[in-house]
């Protein structure tokens, strides 16, 4: 029982990543200090996260067959997640992502093609032994389809006793209308800086306070904030609140937010409590601020 996996599901893709002393003017040819390929995609992150951290956990989003998803597909084995539940699609090509990354100002940029791989559906989903998992986390992207895919779980979980209950987490990163109806979804919502900004709320604390009446009851709403640290709110509607944990040198920021989710995740699902989850994803999630990649970060 303790051996149950943690699945998240979205996006993998490859991010070719170029390391600059200072982000380039448009329309310069300049050389960067180093560039490397790694994978990347806020679930596929997630997974690599949770792996350091020592938890069993699983992948589900699509690939197309081809050299990318090779590459793809031996880092996830090297890392030790399983794949078993990925979509292969036979149309479309494999997500790919031009990354530039500027420890000078700790800024990532990032420019993603993801145009013609279709996502995983609830049909693919159905063929999932939810027996194997003790949380399903949801990075949102075709929404509409992850709502029956929850409705799913919900569906499994209810001829079970509340100990051997799945958890469902759902991400709410992109500032997208479709993805909002994911909000009343999840046990526990992460919704990120981008999404409360646009609603206009100017930090975590309001967003949370703005935002919680969206999720259903009982859940747990958690907002990060970059370097002001994270905040949540769960149904007692205290704002529970974690600074960040800077890292000496600011060295590379892509996937910090996927970090922090797996960090709290990982805290939750083994029993932690709402402010050591907090805590938790903000010091992972600074400690990866200061490494390159994902070595090294627990
Ligand atoms: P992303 O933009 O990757 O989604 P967020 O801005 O949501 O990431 O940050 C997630 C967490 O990562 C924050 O709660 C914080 O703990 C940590 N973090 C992000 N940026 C910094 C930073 N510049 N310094 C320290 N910690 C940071
Ligand atoms: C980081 C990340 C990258 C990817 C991009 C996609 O959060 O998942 O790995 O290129 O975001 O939006």
């Amino acid at each position: 029982m303790c051996d149950k996996k943690i699945l998240c599901i979205g996006l993998v893709c490859l991010d070719i990543i170029n390391v600059v002393e200072k982000y380039p003017e448009e329309d310069t040819d300049s050389r960067c200090q180093s560039q490397r390929w790694q994978r990347g995609g806020n679930a596929s992150n997630s997974c690599t996260v949770l792996s350091l951290l020592g938890a069993p956990c699983a992948f589900m989003g699509s690939l197309a067959p081809g050299p990318v998803a090779d590459y793809i597909v031996s880092d996830f084995s090297k890392r030790g997640v399983d794949i078993s539940g990925v979509a292969w699609q036979q149309q479309g090509e494999t997500p790919c992502a031009c990354c530039v990354v500027c420890p000078g100002s700790g800024s990532r940029t990032v420019v993603l093609s993801d145009t013609n791989l279709p996502d995983a559906t609830a049909g693919d989903f159905s063929k999932v032994d939810l027996s194997q998992y003790k949380w399903i986390h949801w990075e949102g992207r075709n929404a509409g389809e992850q709502v029956k895919m929850i409705q799913q779980v919900a569906l499994y979980n209810s001829l079970l006793p509340e100990q051997q209950k799945i958890t469902v987490s759902v991400e709410i990163e992109k500032t997208r209308e479709p993805l909002y109806q994911l909000f009343c979804q999840g046990d526990v919502v992460f919704v990120s800086k981008d999404v409360a900004m646009h609603f206009g709320f100017s930090s975590a604390q309001t967003a949370l306070r703005g935002l919680y009446s969206r999720v259903k009851e009982g859940a747990v709403l958690i907002c990060a904030w970059a370097e002001k640290g994270a905040d949540a709110m769960g149904p007692d509607r205290v704002v529970v609140h974690s600074d960040a944990f800077p890292p000496k040198a600011l060295v590379d920021t892509l996937g910090a937010g996927d970090t922090f989710n797996a960090a709290v995740i990982f805290t939750l699902s083994n029993g932690g409590s709402l402010q050591e989850a907090l805590t938790f994803g903000c010091q992972v999630a600074g400690s990866k601020c200061g490494v390159h990649g994902y070595d090294g970060i627990v």
